[in-house]
Order: structure tokens, then C-alpha cells, then sequence
């Protein structure tokens, strides 16, 4: 299959690009049923735009600074506040309803960390709101081809000579269709990876279960750089056990944390802004509380009952739902909650084009990296899907317009497939691929998580190394595709590891007990590229 523009990603920066570019060519290759498999269709509490006069792009700029440790890429945060308004107010075009105050402005919540109420939202369901907007809307597109339940195996990147200078640029992807296992490429003119995070590397998760880093390791595989790795976001409220997202809105519209004895501690972590701290100092707080025997059944209460079962209804209506079915009712009694792995601050880097150090490649989403640092903002993400989306979209539309010829890799390609072929035709003896998997969930859970130190980092890499090792079962399709993921865990896992290592300090959602101090020396991000990691210093 031969296309112009390339997408791949089933979320809300995967369908804004494809918009943005649909007047051409394009294919959208999603791991998942496109649109219900990234995370976007699951985030639930806003989107960050700066729309009341009272509040102001400098605010914004500085809050999501403060917020990210200020190791975040200053330019992507610029484009960041600067675009999120009016992507919002596309995404009403797009025919996406939102919240409204009584004057019939857009309703806007606290959400942590923020000095301005800016997160406008659609009840506890934005995000789902959103893709079903973003989605209607493509349908207008005739040239747009989805193809779902395939995963990206491989980017295609060649060497080229361009203007007396050899560069790598990339001509579409390898796909192996999670179906039939059919290995096929689409080669494309441009190709933006829209893939999300890694959510997945960790046994306790709000993500979908297709987000285990693939895109960040087809990147790395071909010389793409990661930046800022070891930063992993821990939501501070998922539901306890199963990690299901308990949105920021809760505490947003009021909702308080408490631990077994009923004291409200939070006073004790950020007496200023309470339960609205950001999420690195909530997440550290509450499992500080369970660490220290204050949790109740590995959890902390997180309680609304206070608030009017009117706001319940209206603007916690999933929340309400998802505790109903565990015999929970929300408006007579707490829920329990406890961190969960959430977002990768890190991720492909990225310039203000969305483009990547190859050629062709453009990124946008949660797989690219350096606009939140060390620490993101509930909302910012919602909007980074739009503003980059869009962005990358553009740019890479505009890419496809120039001559290109694909037919040079042809031969390489079906060689590399033709290999894969036979790799996938089995091996009956070996280890059961799913308990590897947990093997290395767990292991990240225990040593790479909330709290880091120097002896559990080099535990964990030991343990994932031995992982590595280990030979797979392989019997169909099923096997060959989760051998595929795990080797793609492993790869993201190294990284994030070696990455944590490297930063001995702690800051934003990077806690080092070993190095419980921020350190200025550490004021930059470390970028992973070719086998190396690099620290780049911001003066
Ligand atoms: O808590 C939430 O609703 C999540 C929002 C976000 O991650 O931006």
C-alpha cells in the first residue's frame, strides 16, 4: 500500500492530524478500533485553554513551567498556550459539545496546579466527547483509509543524500495485522506517529491495554532521540486495585483526600493548595500515607459526599457509575484510591513543526516528548493532542507535496519481512510470553515507580535483562504479536531505567530517595539516542 500521509495512532492526535491533512491521501493505522484505543477517549477531565481575560497566556506558560520542574522545552510550551484556545474552539466545529457556565461561556474547573480555573470540560467524559467529535468529522474525508488491529512493527528509514548531505528519512512503516498476522508495509511520503505512552510497562494503569511503548521503540530502534524518559507520570487517583482513572475533576469540584484517621493530609504535603497540588506532589503524598501505615487497604479516601448530589449527577456522572458497579454510591460514602501509572512526560523529540531528527518523521501526542517536563498538568494533554495534532498534520501534508521516491526501499523492505516471516513460523519450547510480561510489570512497579533509588534502578535493569534473555513460546499470531510487545516493553523499560539513573535528583515525578533535592546541575533533559544517553543543560 502506497499513501502520501501516514498516521499512526487510534487517539485524539492521530484524528486531529488526520484532518488536517485529508485532503490528500492518508492512512490511518491504529492498533486498536480507531478511536477507542488510544488515551484519549478515556481522559476525563479537560482540556486547558486560556478563554477568560482575567486569565492570560503568560499565566498558563508559567504554570505549566513551574509545573514541569522547568526542564520543559520552553518553545513547545509557547505553541502549547498560545494554540490551545483556538484548537478548542475548533473542536466545537468539529461538532464536540462542552460544558457551559450560566452566562453561556465555556465552563471552565480548577484542575492542580493551575493559578486560573482553565479547564474547560465536557461533565467527566471530555475526552470522549472529544473523539466522537474529532471522528464524526473525518468521515467527511474521503481519502482517508482506516486500517485497525494493526500494529506498527517497524518504521521504514533509509539513508538518502539530499543536497550534497546524507540524512535518514523515513518512507511509512511495517505493520503485522493482529488478526490474521498478515506482515504488510505501507509506504508513505510522510509519517506521524501518534502512538501514546507507555502506561502499560506498569501492572496498575489507566491506559488501554495497546500502550506499551511501541512507538517510542520503532522510533529508538532507527536513531530517533527520546527525551526525558525517566519521567513518568503517576496519577495520584485511580480506582484501588484496578487503576482505572478517578479523574482530577473529583478534586476539582471539591473532593477531599483522607487517610485511615480521618485527618486530611494533604494540609501536610501543600498546605496552600491542597488536594490541587500537581499530581507528582499528590501521588508522592498519598503513597507516602500508605507507606507509612496511614492507607486503608493499600489506598487513601478520596470524598465528595459533602458536595450537592445535583453536581454529582452533572459533572461526576462516570465517576458515579464506575463505583455504582462496585457497590460503591459515591454520594453516601469515599472511594478508594491510589496512584496509578498514567503519562509519559518523555517521549520523541520533537521541534515546534512536530518534526523529529528524521526526516519525514513528524510527532504529536503523548509519543513525543519535552512539552510537560518533569511533571504535566491534567489538561494540558487533551490540548497537546489538538495543538500538536493539528500542527504535525500540516506539516506533514506539506512534506508530501514534495517529490519523493519511495521504490528505493522496496527491496529492503520485503527482505526484512520475508526474514520476520519465518521468525513468526514458531518455536515450540520456551517461556509463556504473558508471564514474562508481568514479570517486567512488576518489576517496574517494585523499583522504577512512584519512589527511585540507585540499588532498586540497577535491580530492575538485572531483572529486565534476564527478561530479555529468555526464550518465547511462540504458537499463532496472539504469541508472536505479545513476543513483539514484550521486546518493545523491555526496550522502554532500559531506557526509562538508565535515564533514572542518570538523574541523580529529584524533581517533578522523577523522586530519588536517594537524592531527595532538586539539583541545579540537573536543570536540563537527558536525550537517548543510538545506544547513549545524553544530558542537554538549560542555561
Ligand atoms: O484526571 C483526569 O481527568 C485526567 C486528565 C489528564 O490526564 O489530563
Amino acid at each position: 500500500m502506497i499513501t502520501d500521509v501516514l498516521i499512526i495512532g487510534g487517539g485524539g492526535a492521530a484524528a486531529r492530524a488526520a484532518i488536517e491533512c485529508g485532503q490528500k491521501n492518508v492512512v490511518i493505522a491504529s492498533k486498536g478500533l480507531f478511536g477507542k484505543s488510544g488515551c484519549t477517549v478515556m481522559a476525563e477531565g479537560g482540556y486547558n485553554a486560556v478563554l477568560n481575560e482575567k486569565d492570560s497566556f503568560e499565566k498558563h506558560y508559567s504554570d505549566t513551567m513551574k509545573g514541569g520542574g522547568y526542564i520543559n522545552d520552553k518553545k513547545l510550551v509557547d505553541v502549547l498556550v498560545k494554540n490551545a484556545p483556538n484548537e478548542f474552539k475548533n473542536l466545537e466545529k468539529f461538532g464536540c459539545i462542552f460544558d457551559r457556565s450560566e452566562s453561556a461561556e465555556f465552563a471552565q474547573r480548577p484542575f492542580g496546579g493551575q493559578s486560573f480555573n482553565r479547564t474547560c470540560y465536557s461533565g467527566d467524559r471530555t475526552g470522549h466527547e472529544m473523539i466522537a467529535g474529532l471522528m464524526e468529522y473525518l468521515n467527511k474525508f474521503e481519502r482517508i483509509k482506516i486500517l485497525e488491529d494493526t500494529m506498527a512493527i517497524k518504521l521504514i528509514v533509509d539513508e538518502v543524500e539530499e543536497n550534497g548531505k546524507k540524512l535518514k528519512k523515513c518512507f511509512g512503516a511495517v505493520f503485522l495485522d493482529l488478526l490474521n498476522g498478515d506482515i504488510y508495509p505501507v509506504y508513505a511520503k510522510s509519517t506521524i506517529l501518534a502512538t501514546g505512552g507507555a502506561g502499560q510497562i506498569y501492572p496498575i494503569t489507566s491506559n488501554p491495554k495497546q500502550k506499551v511503548g511501541d512507538g517510542f521503540a520503532i522510533a529508538y530502534r532507527e536513531g530517533v532521540e527520546l527525551v526525558d524518559m525517566e519521567m513518568v507520570q503517576f496519577h495520584p487517583t485511580g480506582m484501588l486495585g484496578t487503576g482505572i482513572l478517578v479523574t482530577e475533576a473529583v478534586r476539582g469540584e471539591g473532593g477531599i483526600l483522607y487517610n485511615k484517621n480521618k485527618e486530611r493530609f494533604m494540609k501536610n504535603y501543600d498546605s496552600k493548595r491542597m488536594e490541587l497540588s500537581t499530581r507528582d506532589v499528590v501521588a508522592k503524598a498519598i503513597y507516602n500515607e500508605i507507606q507509612e501505615g496511614r492507607g486503608i487497604d493499600g489506598g487513601v479516601y478520596l470524598d465528595v459526599t459533602h458536595l450537592e448530589p445535583e453536581v454529582i449527577k452533572e459533572k461526576l456522572e462516570t465517576m458515579f457509575s464506575q463505583f455504582k458497579l462496585v457497590g460503591v454510591d459515591i454520594r453516601k460514602e469515599p472511594m478508594k484510591v491510589a496512584p496509578t501509572a498514567h503519562h509519559f512526560m518523555g517521549g520523541i523529540k520533537i521541534n515546534e513543526d512536530c518534526e523529529t531528527n528524521i526526516s519525514g518523521l513528524f510527532a504529536c501526542g503523548e509519543v513525543a516528548g519535552g512539552l510537560h517536563g518533569a511533571n504535566r498538568l491534567g489538561g494540558n494533554a487533551l490540548a497537546e493532542t489538538q495543538v500538536f495534532g493539528s500542527i504535525a498534520g500540516r506539516n506533514a501534508l506539506n512534506y508530501a507535496e514534495e517529490k519523493i521516491d519511495i521504490s528505493k526501499v522496496y527491496d529492503s523492505v520485503e527482505k526484512y519481512i520475508e526474514k520476520l516471516k519465518n521468525t513468526f513460523k514458531g518455536s515450540n519450547s520456551g517461556n509463556n510470553v504473558y508471564s514474562l510480561i508481568d514479570e517486567l510489570k512488576n518489576t517496574m512497579w517494585d523499583f522504577v515507580s512512584i519512589s527511585r533509588d540507585e540499588n532498586g534502578l540497577k535491580t530492575a535493569l538485572e531483572k529486565i535483562n534476564e527478561i530479555a534473555g529468555k526464550k518465547v513460546l511462540i504458537n499463532g499470531v496472539v504469541d508472536f504479536s505479545k513476543k513483539l510487545e514484550l521486546e518493545n516493553m523491555v526496550l522502554v523499560s532500559k531506557i526509562v531505567i538508565n535515564s533514572a539513573l542518570l538523574r541523580k535528583e529529584s524533581r517533578g515525578a522523577h523522586f530519588r530517595n536517594d537524592y531527595p533535592k532538586t539539583n541545579e546541575e540537573c536543570t536540563g533533559n537527558f536525550v537517548a539516542v543510538d545506544g547513549k544517553i545524553n544530558f542537554v543543560k538549560i542555561e
